[in-house]
């Protein structure tokens, strides 16, 4: 079958469990306030913690809208990944629903994006945790030396040993085997949320709404402008994805069609509330410019606030509970090329699960390169071109979304996106404008990563591909 042809069968994804092939099916003992735990657990991260203070020297007060717009793209996607997830509950990404609906060559090019997405979402994340270990460790009297705890594009930086050390810690863990346990999941997103709260509440009685003014100092900015509200938007965007790691506990969920949407949903609404208000609170309390640069802010405003112990507290927190974000995305990662290379789209060898069932090779390989990264790059640029990545795979799911309901309309939803036209149309437009309002850097570099992925896919993916050999089902 030629490339441009070739898709996945929906209906073959619904086949039962076969055993001899798949190995034994997972027990299904997760329900609703489990799979919010885990969405919660992998969207609360370094977005909120850190960037928080790049999109705030962006935007100044104005990041409330930038954090607004952000959720209600986020919110969308999530809709439309709901709808798809329990049509295609085995499979659990953009990069299969893409293959089933837009054909191999689109979903190559979302899968080779979530690898982008996935491999930097840990290396900024890592960076996120090292500016809180670091502060935590000087709250301690411990002083690391700058030149080995940040990287070279800051003064006397040299290498982020730190973040390079939780690469290292978390990587251990999953060639461990090691999988999220949902009830150790569930403790560090209560730790992660008790201190947002904690935060807000010590913030919120500093309050003043002189920090408001003037509330844009940047404008709003439109696509290509680098600055203001639309670029804080697209960089704040971080700090709301992760809810699509839901989908990939499909098989262990007791109602997937019910429970998929109430979890994906429902996390992707409690973190949008609580990210306004943290928002409202950080920027109440001090002005943007106090911690605009900080690497990081929410303890520093607390500092700044006469809080040592408080502050102490939240970067306890961020330490603990931050490497479930690097766990659940690099894990993640690695199950995206092991679908991909079961697809016969990337080398089976790379994907060879070790005698502890883990991807052992490719998590090895990803881990050493994110690990370099995060020794020598910006916070910012990994964040945005995470971004650009996830921006990618979230407007192909919005395609898919409007796509698949005009196609075949009969075939049963479980869960149904309402207003699937609005939701899908600003699910693809909010995203396209994101992308354009990241930095020509980011946008350069994700042109470039895209084009060897296309190289790739040429030379060696499209003529190995499963559905390109004979007798293979398609749609
Ligand atoms: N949303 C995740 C974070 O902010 C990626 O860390």
């Amino acid at each position: 079958m030629a490339f441009w042809n070739r898709r996945k069968s929906i209906d073959a994804m619904h086949a039962p469990h076969d055993e001899a092939r798949d190995g034994p099916r997972l027990k299904a003992t997760l329900s609703w306030p489990h799979l919010m735990a885990l969405g919660v657990g992998a969207i609360v991260g370094t977005g909120i913690l850190t960037l928080i203070g790049v999109g705030a020297g962006l935007a100044g007060p104005a990041v409330m809208i930038s954090f607004a717009m952000a959720g209600l793209v986020c919110a969308c996607a999530a809709l439309a990944y709901a709808e798809l997830s329990t049509m295609m509950p085995a499979a659990g990404s953009a990069y299969t629903y893409s293959y089933a609906v837009l054909g191999e060559l689109i979903a190559w090019i979302v899968g080779w994006s979530l690898i982008l997405e996935y491999s930097l979402v840990v290396s900024a994340v890592a960076v996120g945790w090292s500016g809180y270990a670091v502060g935590f460790l000087s709250g301690l009297g411990l002083d690391l030396p700058t030149a080995l705890s940040v990287g070279p594009h800051v003064a006397g930086g040299f290498i982020n040993l730190p973040a390079a050390f939780i690469i290292a810690v978390v990587t251990g863990l999953l060639l461990l085997g090691t999988r999220e346990s949902a009830n150790l999941n569930a403790v560090l997103v209560v730790i992660k949320v008790v201190a947002l709260i904690v935060f807000v509440a010590i913030a919120l009685p500093a309050f003043n709404p002189d920090h408001f003014r003037p509330f844009m100092p940047n404008g709003f900015g439109a696509p290509f402008a680098q600055t203001g509200v639309m670029a804080a938007a697209a960089i704040i965007f971080f700090a709301f994805y992760g809810f699509d790691a839901i989908s990939t506990a499909a098989e262990e969920t007791k109602k997937p069609e019910r429970d998929l949407a109430i979890g994906i949903v429902g996390s992707m609404l409690i973190c949008t509330v609580l990210y306004l208000v943290v928002a409202a609170a950080a920027i109440g309390a001090r002005p943007t410019s106090a911690f605009a640069a900080s690497p990081e802010p929410l303890a520093l405003i607390l500092r700044e606030l006469g809080q040592g112990v408080a502050a102490q507290w939240i970067a306890a927190s961020a330490v603990v509970a931050l490497p479930t974000v690097l766990l659940a995305f690099l894990f993640g990662q690695s199950r995206i090329f092991l679908g991909m290379a079961r697809d016969g789209l990337l080398p089976k060898r790379l994907a060879k699960i070790s005698s502890r069932g883990v991807p052992a090779v490719v998590t090895i390989f990803t881990a050493l390169v994110v690990a370099a990264l995060a020794g020598v790059m910006r916070l910012d640029e990994l964040a945005s071109l995470a971004n650009a990545g996830t921006l990618a795979a979230f407007a192909a799911v919005g395609v898919c979304l409007i796509v698949l309901r005009l196609r075949d309309p009969d075939r049963p939803r479980k869960f149904k996106a309402p207003l699937w036209w609005l939701v899908g149309a600003i699910t693809i437009i909010g995203c396209v404008v994101f992308f354009l309002s990241l930095q020509a850097r980011t946008q350069f570099w994700f042109l470039i990563w895209n084009l060897v992925g296309l190289a790739i896919y040429f030379v060696w993916s499209s003529k190995n591909a499963r559905l390109a050999q004979p007798g293979q089902p398609g749609a």
